[in-house]
């Protein structure tokens, strides 16, 4: 999916990013990324972000907008020792989102990353953060191939949802 942000002057950005989990009771989407990386930096400035998914066989795209609530750290601790060798492995490896200098820099820290993990198999990243995504608004968009397409909206109104079409 794509998570779109917006810093604290409401300049955007969007990167790619894993869907982990989906909260069906109250319309969550769970993903997990660094709190020092720049989206991360972004949403503790301005929690609120949008996210886009797109089928192109399909002709299908969803789009949610919400409030971005931050789990508790033994949700992100849970999150990150469930993850692969390689993928705890690199997660240690430098600060998402800062400069780096090339290969040589990057083995390094991947280097001693594997050592840290080797001396503690069960460090976890301070900056480890699993979010979710309380959408208020959700858009489904079908697309057709006379141009009719059609977009069905539902916006969040107290404990429901209010449900229409909008012009495509
Ligand atoms: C298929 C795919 C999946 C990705 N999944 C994640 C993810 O789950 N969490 C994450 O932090 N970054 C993920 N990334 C990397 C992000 O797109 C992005 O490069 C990184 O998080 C830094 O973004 P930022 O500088 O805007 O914070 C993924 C990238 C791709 C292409």
């Amino acid at each position: 999916m794509t998570l779109s942000t917006a810093d604290r002057q409401g300049r955007p950005s969007a990167r790619v990013l894993l869907l982990r989990d989906v909260d069906v009771e109250d319309c969550g989407f769970v993903f997990a990324t660094s709190s020092a990386s720049r989206k991360g930096r972004e949403l503790a400035d301005n929690p609120r972000a949008a996210l886009t998914w797109y089928w192109p066989a399909q002709g299908r795209q969803v789009r949610v907008t919400g409030r971005v609530e931050t789990a508790p750290q033994p949700t992100a601790r849970e999150d990150f020792l469930g993850r692969s060798p390689a993928s705890r492995e690199a997660a240690f490896t430098g600060r998402t989102s800062a400069p780096l200098s090339g290969a040589r820099e990057y083995e390094h820290a991947r280097a001693r990353a594997r050592e840290h993990l080797e001396a503690d198999p069960l460090a976890v990243p301070p900056d480890h953060t699993v979010c979710t995504v309380r959408a208020d608004e959700i858009e489904f968009w079908q697309g057709s191939a006379d141009r009719h397409h059609v977009r069905l909206r539902y916006l969040r109104e107290g404990d429901g949802w209010t449900r229409g079409l909008l012009w495509p």
